[in-house]
């Protein structure tokens, strides 16, 4: 990639936080990395400790809201920023079906804000990559799956809001010539994932024994893949992307959400033992209104343009996983302590 100055927004979260580490891990990536994040209750600053020391010069932390469209232009103008790679996002579907107010505010008007920054910028802007996610199709029946080509038809305030991100991000390259590559990718599991999405709370839930709760019947099926391989894909497509496309970004790992609480039982029960089977704490609760049923990525496009394909399978991605939660109890502790917003009031003052 031969940005010199990428802004990655919301680098303080799951994806973003993994994708700040695979990148400036490579050789081949010279540039430096400018992390623009409000850390919210979802972002956290433990989960980038020590890259600052590890890569001299080459991160810097902006605490920032992309609703705030001067903030963002003066970023771009102090560190002379030439990319982005915008994850920000509120991201959990359940909040944004309680209180979609944030959603609308930071998913496209935020969206709205960077795609202005980075048009401001004018001719040494170089690309702007868009994150996004498979929901923005809607839900799928027991065949098939989503292409490029497959209408939006999103069925939360999340996905509706992400929808309407990606078509301002369409519309800036369309009628401004704005550099953008978009990318459309199914669930991400793997280390430093807030404890709310399904596969992080399971574990933990099953660590401290308490009910694991699975929404209807179970049998909701999602693609899963391994965050560092939605890493890879991302910078593939920011390298060799074909300006003004989207790609589809999946793991051929499609599972019932039931198998996948069952299957994280049976690993906790074996990497740490309690003498009685987790399984018996599965909960079938109240099913998430408008709940898709299925979703299953082709990701041909991706693979045939530019070679990429996954490299974990779900076997061997949820072992890592578990093994990585169970490791790693102190991260989780002070997140579910809420002591890193403590931290984060006492540094910044809100
Ligand atoms: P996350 O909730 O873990 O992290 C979001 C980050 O954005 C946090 O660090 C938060 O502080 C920051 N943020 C939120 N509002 C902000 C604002 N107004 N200004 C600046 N920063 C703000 O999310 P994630 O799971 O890492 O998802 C990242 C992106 O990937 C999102 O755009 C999401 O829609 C997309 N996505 C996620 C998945 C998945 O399975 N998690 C799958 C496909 C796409
Ligand atoms: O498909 C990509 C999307 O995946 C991303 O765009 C979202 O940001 C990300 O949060 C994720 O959305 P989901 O709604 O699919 O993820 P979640 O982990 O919340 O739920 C996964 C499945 O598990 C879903 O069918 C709902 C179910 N579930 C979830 C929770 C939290 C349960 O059965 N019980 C639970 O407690």
């Amino acid at each position: 990639m031969d940005s010199e100055n990428l802004l990655v927004t919301g680098g303080c979260g799951f994806i973003g936080s993994n994708f700040i580490r695979h990148l400036l891990a490579r050789e081949n990536f010279r540039g430096r990395i400018i992390n623009a994040d409000s850390l919210t209750y979802a972002g956290n600053p433990d989960n980038l400790s020590g890259i600052a020391e590890a890569h001299p010069g080459r991160y810097l932390f902006e605490k920032t809201d992309i609703c705030d469209l001067p903030a963002l232009k003066a970023i771009f103008a102090r560190h002379g920023i030439d990319a982005v790679c915008h994850f920000a996002a509120e991201s959990h579907v359940d909040r944004s079906i309680k209180r979609p107010d944030s959603f609308i505010q930071t998913n496209i008007l935020g969206t709205f804000n960077l795609l202005e920054a980075a048009r401001a910028a004018g001719s040494r802007f170089r690309l702007f990559h868009h994150i996004s996610t498979d929901e923005v199709y809607g839900s799928l029946g027991p065949e098939g799956y989503f292409t490029e080509e497959t209408p939006y038809r999103p069925n939360s305030p999340y996905s509706a809001s992400k929808a309407s991100s990606d078509h301002l991000v369409r519309a800036y390259h369309e009628t401004y010539g704005l550099p953008t590559t978009l990318s459309n990718c199914s669930n991400n599991y793997g280390p430093y994932q807030f404890p709310e999405k399904l596969i992080p709370l399971i574990v933990l839930n099953a660590l401290e024994r308490k009910p694991l709760p699975v929404y209807g019947d179970g049998k909701n099926v999602r693609d899963w893949l391994y965050v560092t391989d939605h890493c890879e894909a991302i910078r593939t497509i920011m390298e060799k992307g074909r300006r003004g496309e989207t790609y589809n970004i999946g793991g051929h790992a499609e599972m019932e959400n039931i198998a996948i609480v069952e299957m994280i039982c049976d690993l906790v029960d074996e990497l740490a033992p309690a003498g009685v089977s987790r399984r018996c704490l599965i909960t079938f609760v109240k099913d998430r209104p408008g709940h898709d049923r299925r979703y299953a990525i082709d990701f041909s496009k991706l693979h045939g343009e530019l070679g990429w394909s996954p490299a974990e399978s779900f076997v061997s991605g949820l072992r890592k996983t578990v093994r990585w939660y169970l490791e790693n109890r102190g991260w989780s502790e002070r997140i579910r302590s809420g002591a890193y917003q403590s931290w984060i009031r006492e540094h910044y003052g809100v």
